[in-house]
Order: C-alpha cells, then structure tokens, then sequence
C-alpha cells in the first residue's frame, strides 16, 4: 500500500552544521529533480530573518555542489519559511503551527542534538504539530544501550513507530546499495561467502583529515560512537546477513536484525584506541583528553556460516588517505602448486565505496616467461557515476514518501548497541600515533587479522 506524500517538511537545527553542510543542498537537489514543491520551514534557536537564513542554505550548497543554478535556488527560496524560537517555549512551537498552515502530514527532521529530542516531541506534541506527522532523527541516536532505549520510548510516546525514521546516511549511499545488490543478484558468490573459503572481513574507513572544527562534538562521541558503531556496523551486516525472501522490503529489515543480533558482543581485547598527534590542540578538545580518532576493533558472528571467521573494522582521522572499503580475504590455494611465497597478496573480493566505487577481484596471474611465477592483479569493475542522488537526498525523499527500508527500525538501533557497549564503559587510553599513518603500531598487532590487512590501493 503507498503511504501518503508529505506536505511540509520541518527542518530542526536549520541553523546548524548538518543543514548548512548537507541538508539544504539535498533540498536544492530535490527541487532540480522536481521532488520538492512543499513547504520548508526552517526552526533554530537563534533570531535570524528568512534573508540570513537563505544566505546562509546559499553558501551551504555553494560549498558542497561548487556551483548555484539560481533558478533553482530561486525555486527553493520561494518554500523556505523561518521560525527562530526557544525549544522549550511552547510559543516556538505556536509559530511553527501557524507556519505550517494546515498541513496535513508534516515531516519534521530533527537534525539537533539527541538531548534536545524529548524537548521537541514534547513541543509538537502539545502544539498539535505532531499529528499525523512522521519524524526523522539523525545520528548519534544515543550514546549508548540505555540512552537508545530511552530515546525509542520518548518518541514512540508521541510517534508510531512506522512514522520515526532514524537516519543513518550510510544506507543512502549508492555504493552500500551497490553492495547489496551485488551480493543477492548474482549466484557466484553464495558458494564462497562462508567461513570454508572466507579467511577474514575487512573494513576500512579511512579519512586523511582531521576532526575540522568539529573537536567539541568529536569529544562527546569519538570514532567508535561516529563511525563504527552505526556506519562501519551496516557494512558489516550487509555482508553478513542471509538473503531476503519474500516480502523483500520487510524481510530485508527482519534479516538485518537476525544477523545484528549474532554479532558477538565486544570485549576489551577486541578494541585498539588510537589519537592522532595534535589532535589535544583542536579548539574544544581536552588538553588531557583520552577520546579515539582511531580504533580498530574486531567482531566475530556467531552463526554457522561465519563460525570464526574475524570481522576486522578500522577507522580514523588523519590517516594516510581518504577511503572507505571492505575486503573479503578468501583462504590461500589449499596446496603451493607453484612453490611461490604470497605475501600479504592473495585472493579478495574488495568492494570500494568511496572516493569512487568499484568491485575488485584480487587474483593471482602467471607473468609473461620462462617461469611459473606470477603476480597480483586486480580485476576491476568501477561505476562511472554522473548524476548519483546524494544519500541525504535519497533519505529525506523516501521518509517524505513514509518509505522505511533504508532507515534503522528501533531493535535495530538499540541492538547495535549491545554489541557496543561492554567497550564504552571504564577508563580507557589511548596509543597516540603519527598523522598519515595506519593508527598506532604496536597496538595494532593484537587485533590484526590473519595475514594482515590489505591496504586500500589509491
Ligand atoms: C559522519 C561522521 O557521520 O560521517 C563524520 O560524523 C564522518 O565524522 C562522516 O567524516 C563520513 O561520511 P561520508 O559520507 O563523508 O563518508
């Protein structure tokens, strides 16, 4: 059954970094694509008029596209309102109202920090604002299993939880789509996608920046909360969950949850901690402070196909480059034919997601001569995409059209969690390490899968 479209979209925290980085540009997108012709209206503590409002969405999709079309920020600008007020003040949400004229299904997103939520459905709640509506909520959602549940009951007091969308941008990714499809729409690769051929299951994350600005968000969160815990955990379940069946929109979502919930819990030796030099003298960061922009952790499934199988996932700032990937590392040929020494080469299935996005088989061929020696290849496919729809885009068009596959369902969210959480608590150090480098050295050793990581080939 179609779900109605929504007639107004609520923009909470459209003063903020996500809106001026992302958001409004999505919107700009939309417009261009003529998928959006209702309402905007940004909300925001500060008292700006609509003018600094639309200056300030102008300069966010100048910096993220490189260039305006002004027709179609023109388009924009003409569904853009503004409504500046406290959260708390029950006169904010009076305005929105009014803003909103009548609409009939309202989506508000709330792109402001999770301490603010209950605040704000509480405020659309008590305005009225919140009927028939559908909300979207970003990320971090929580800061651990506790704060996620008391977070699902908050908003599953005033929304059904077919109307909350939790927005992980990951899954909006033409790439992580990519992986999914690749993985069920061909029959190769079922065969050899267990623990009898598969060594070991790699993920890097990899950004050759630092934390930009950003320190004092960064030190609330650190990379295990901001990248591992939610975007790396997708990567990780779509690689390992079974097939859908059936009714593939729901039973996507039912087997995501299956495979999240045979994620073995991590324990202390299943984590490195790593801080970049200079990271303590970022505006809004500690001097003493002891927060990772780099862990590698690694996770087991317990399931028959995965059965010891490690799951290897590292992320940080400050590496040597700028590049999210995932290698599945096959097991060597059972016998050494050839009587040649590998290395660290081998066979893999290596699926990139950005900077571009490209599948690659690993493989081993014979070198022209004489000798039955050979090399490495790769054999590579990689998409040349033109006008990919951003993930924001992608998200905020589905939550409008009440479409929920791409977003996490609340078990979902608090069962990443679980997996999470017994590494959180306690006092933990960090192992600084050079910027430019693969984390801290020694330290690495302990969670390294077997044979070593492959490093991303740039
Ligand atoms: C965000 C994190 O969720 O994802 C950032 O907060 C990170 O720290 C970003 O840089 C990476 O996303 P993308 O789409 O730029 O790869």
């Amino acid at each position: 059954m179609t779900e109605p479209k929504s007639d107004a979209f609520v923009l909470f925290g459209a003063t903020g970094d996500l809106a001026h980085k992302k958001i409004f540009s999505s919107l700009y997108a939309m417009v261009q694509r003529g998928n959006l012709d209702v309402p905007v209206i940004g909300v925001a503590y500060e008292d700006w008029p609509l003018e600094k409002l639309l200056e300030r969405a102008h300069d966010g999709i100048q910096t993220d596209r490189g260039k305006v079309d002004e027709k179609v920020f023109g388009k924009l600008a003409k569904l853009l309102k503004y409504v500046g007020g406290d959260y708390r003040d029950p006169a904010t949400f009076e305005k929105l109202k009014t803003q909103l004229d009548g609409s009939a299904r309202p989506l508000h997103y709330m792109a402001i920090p999770p301490s603010m939520f209950e605040q704000v459905v509480q405020g659309l709640e008590q305005s009225g604002c919140a009927t028939n509506a559908r909300l979207m909520v970003e990320k971090p959602f929580g800061r651990d299993l506790a704060s996620a549940r008391w977070l699902n009951r908050i908003l599953r007091l005033v929304f059904e939880e077919k109307s909350i969308f939790r927005i992980d941008h990951y899954l909006g990714k033409e790439a992580v789509q990519n992986l999914l499809y690749f993985r069920f729409a061909n029959s190769y690769l079922e065969p050899i996608w267990n623990r009898n051929f598969v060594e070991s299951v790699q993920v890097t994350m990899a950004e050759d920046f630092g934390v930009q600005g950003r320190g004092k968000f960064y030190e609330e969160v650190g990379a295990i909360r901001d990248v591992i815990q939610n975007h790396l955990l997708h990567l990780v379940v779509i690689l390992a969950m079974e097939a859908p069946s059936g009714n593939v929109d729901q039973s996507l979502i039912d087997e995501k949850v299956k495979i999240t919930k045979a994620i073995r819990p991590l324990t202390d030796a299943d984590v490195v901690r790593g801080q970049f030099k200079g990271y303590r003298d970022e505006p809004g960061v500690a001097p003493d402070s002891q927060v990772e922009t780099f862990a590698a952790v690694r996770m087991f499934v317990d399931s028959w196909r995965w059965e010891g199988v490690p799951f290897s996932i590292r992320a940080g700032k400050c590496l040597p480059a700028h590049v999210n990937e995932a290698i599945i590392r096959l097991r060597p040929p059972p016998f050494n034919v050839f009587g040649e020494q590998f290395g660290n080469a081998s066979n893999y299935v290596r699926f990139r997601f950005s900077p571009d996005i490209a599948i690659a088989l690993g493989s081993r061929k014979k070198t022209p001569g004489a000798n039955m020696t050979g090399e490495q290849i790769e054999l590579y496919a990689c998409d040349d995409i033109k006008d990919e729809m951003e993930p924001y885009e992608r998200l905020i068009g589905d939550a409008m059209k009440g479409d929920p596959s791409l977003f996490t369902r609340a078990d979902a969210s608090e069962l990443a969690w679980k997996i999470i959480d017994p590494i959180m608590g306690g006092d933990h150090k960090v192992a600084e390490y050079e910027p430019g480098t693969w984390g801290p050295k020694k330290a690495g050793a302990k969670i390294t899968p077997p044979h070593g990581w492959i490093d991303p080939v740039m």
